[in-house]
């Protein structure tokens, strides 16, 4: 028996009411994603592709269709069933990189792990190991404020990895880096990539999408784009 994708929407919509406005904002999005998969989104402001990370990351629920995590159909609205699911598989990078200023790098870090029943110095230790797999070894004790937008972005990386995650989604990740400091960025999700964890990136940036292995172009709410890198366009 062929083995479920990991994800999968079928016939997906996603409508915003606002007064007595409705905006269809994703119509019909059926798509697949593997374990394994390096996936970019891409398309013009406006065009969905935030609210289709969201809705593929369980921070948000469709309209209408259907969403199978592993062949299970998630049915539920109730937040604390799409809270268990997202700690349970997913890890989430922002634009803003959403640290908190008041605590050391890896106090940030270690900050998910509370509801896992760790002692404190567990947590710690997998935070350090973690920074360290970022490139940021030395900087642990610093205050998020001390590094810079390259560097607290690699924090959030870290923070995202901590429960493990099966999916780590992205929305922008390098939108508000310098071009250096995105191409580290870049390679950091190459590196996580061939280690086997799945990306789903949502990014203007042409170099994240080169980097990825399939691109996903959304206009006005719909797929109209599927390419796997290395296939003729
Ligand atoms: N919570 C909401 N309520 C009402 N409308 C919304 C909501 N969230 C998004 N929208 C609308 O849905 C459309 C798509 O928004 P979305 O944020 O998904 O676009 P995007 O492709 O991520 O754009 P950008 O590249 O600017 O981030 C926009 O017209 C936006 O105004
Ligand atoms: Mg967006």
């Amino acid at each position: 028996m062929a083995q479920s994708p990991l994800i999968e929407l079928d016939d997906v919509g996603k409508v915003f009411i606002t007064g007595a406005l409705r905006h269809e904002v994703l119509k019909h999005i059926s798509l697949k994603i593997e374990e394994g998969e390096y996936l970019a989104l891409m398309g013009p402001s406006g065009s969905g592709k935030s609210t289709l990370l969201n809705i593929l990351g369980c921070l948000d629920v469709p309209s209408g269709g259907h969403y199978r995590l592993e062949g299970r159909e998630i049915a539920s609205r109730a937040d604390a069933e799409l809270a268990r699911v997202r700690n349970q598989f997913f890890g989430f990078v922002f634009q803003s990189f959403n640290l908190l200023g008041r605590y050391t790098v890896e106090e940030n870090v270690a900050l998910p792990m509370v509801y896992r029943g760790l002692a404190r110095r567990e947590r710690l230790q997998r935070a350090r190991d973690l920074l360290a797999r970022v490139g940021l070894k030395d900087f642990t004790r610093h205050l998020p404020s001390e590094l810079s937008g390259g560097m607290q972005q690699r924090v959030a990386i870290a923070r995202a990895l901590v429960n493990s995650p099966k999916v780590l989604f992205a929305d922008e990740p390098t939108g508000n880096l310098d071009s250096k400091t995105g191409q580290e960025i870049i390679s950091l999700f190459g590196e996580l990539s061939a280690e086997g964890t799945t990306l789903v990136v949502v990014t203007h940036d042409p170099r994240v999408a080169e980097h990825a292995r399939r691109v996903l172009t959304l206009i006005d709410g719909e797929i109209v784009g599927d390419k796997r890198n290395g296939e003729a366009a």
